[in-house]
């Protein structure tokens, strides 16, 4: 298939650009490069061995993204674009929802005039709020989100199947991921997040290589077998073959559609500490603070939908994770500087 990929410089397109290609699709990538380096794509085709064709559009800006869908003709959309730190998007709720809403929005604008009906949607187990059940299938309802990003995707959930209840032509499929960390085996591309971390992996990983002293653990007071917070880790490369499994339910008509992209694991985070240091052979100094606010005990996902309809699974552990986080962040410890 033909595919454009927004946001295709990041840290889970740049992995999935690479899995696209490896099935046999031709992929464009589209990014404005506000939270990413053309650097990601060279390594891409590093790995590759072909260029990947990209351009430093907006997907807010109208005229530049039908130039691009003008050029080509697209199957299928992967649509990964969008602002993603919490934090921040509590300090700059305007800039969020013009940035992922307004944005998506002139995107499907701009899709459906050129005729492309077909997109992939990356969603976020955030929009389970504090979750009525673990784990949590598809059909658990939404929860209040805490953020205007978490906002956002619940938003842009609604609005994509609106939009293909009103025209089945539409082919939505929602992907909820749960924690993406680990990089690709290669080390050459990763997560590279701007200032202070504020996940897991990429702070441990910073703690490791010397950037940081040691690591805050958020509350040690949860109702959870070690008292602090579990999370579904899932490698981001894992992440990336849902994508391409994701095409299938496209290739179906599947209208609406949504899955769970997680392992069906819960780790604490001293599980994640002690996986770390057993994976790499390192200590990581950490220091009990309060809980971060916002941030709920349990989340992990039941991902047999995905496994049913779409025949995938995620095939990497935790130690795989921390060694590949590891093997990334000490091969680039200031990520696609010099
Ligand atoms: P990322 O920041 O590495 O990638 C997002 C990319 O989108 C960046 O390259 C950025 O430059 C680009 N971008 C942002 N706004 C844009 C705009 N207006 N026009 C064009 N490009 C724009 O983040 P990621 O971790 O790769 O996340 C990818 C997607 O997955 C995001 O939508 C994110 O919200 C979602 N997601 C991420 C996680 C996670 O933990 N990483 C979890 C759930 C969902
Ligand atoms: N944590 C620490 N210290 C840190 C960072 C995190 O103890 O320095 C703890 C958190 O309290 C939490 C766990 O590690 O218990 C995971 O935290 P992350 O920030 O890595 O991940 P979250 O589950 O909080 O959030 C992630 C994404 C969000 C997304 C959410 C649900 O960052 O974008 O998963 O999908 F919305």
């Amino acid at each position: 298939m033909n595919i454009l990929v927004t946001g295709g410089a990041g840290f889970i397109g740049s992995h999935t650009v690479i899995e696209l290609i490896n099935a046999g699709h031709q992929v464009v990538v589209v990014d404005n490069l506000a939270n990413s380096s053309s650097k990601s794509l060279q390594r891409v085709a590093q790995i590759v061995g072909q260029e990947i064709p990209f351009f430093e559009v907006d997907i807010r800006d109208r005229q530049g993204l039908s130039a691009v869908m003008e050029q080509y003709r697209f199957d299928c959309c992967i649509h990964f674009a969008g602002l993603k730190a919490v934090g921040e998007s509590v300090q700059f709720p305007w800039e969020y929802y013009d940035n992922n809403i307004a944005g998506t929005l002139v995107l499907l604008d701009v899709m459906r005039k050129h005729g492309c009906k077909n997109i992939i949607f990356s969603s976020s187990a955030t929009v389970y709020g504090d979750p009525a059940q673990i784990p949590i299938t598809e059909e658990c309802p939404k929860g209040q989100c805490t953020n205007p990003y978490g906002q956002t995707k619940s938003m842009l959930e609604q609005i994509m199947a609106d939009m293909q209840k009103a025209d089945p032509e539409w082919n939505v499929v929602l992907l909820r991921y749960f924690n993406p960390i680990g990089a690709h085996r290669s080390g050459l591309i990763g997560e590279n997040p701007n200032g202070i971390p504020n996940n897991l992996m990429p702070y441990i990983t910073q703690v490791a290589v010397g950037k940081r002293e040691h690591l805050n653990v958020f509350g040690n007071d949860y109702d959870t077998p070690d008292g602090t917070g579990v999370r579904d880790y899932i490698h981001v490369v894992d992440l990336a073959s849902g994508h391409v499994k994701a095409l299938q339910a496209i290739e179906q008509h599947c209208g609406l559609a949504v899955y769970n992209l997680g392992t069906g694991r819960g780790y604490s985070v001293l599980d994640v500490v002690h996986a770390f240091e057993d994976a790499n052979d390192l200590k990581i100094p950490y220091m009990i603070q309060a809980r971060r606010p916002g941030d709920i005990a349990t989340c992990y996902s039941d991902p047999a939908k995905a496994e049913r309809e779409l025949g995938w699974k995620a095939q990497f552990g935790l130690l795989d994770m921390c060694r590949d986080s590891w093997n990334w962040q000490k091969n680039n410890p200031s990520g696609f500087e010099d």
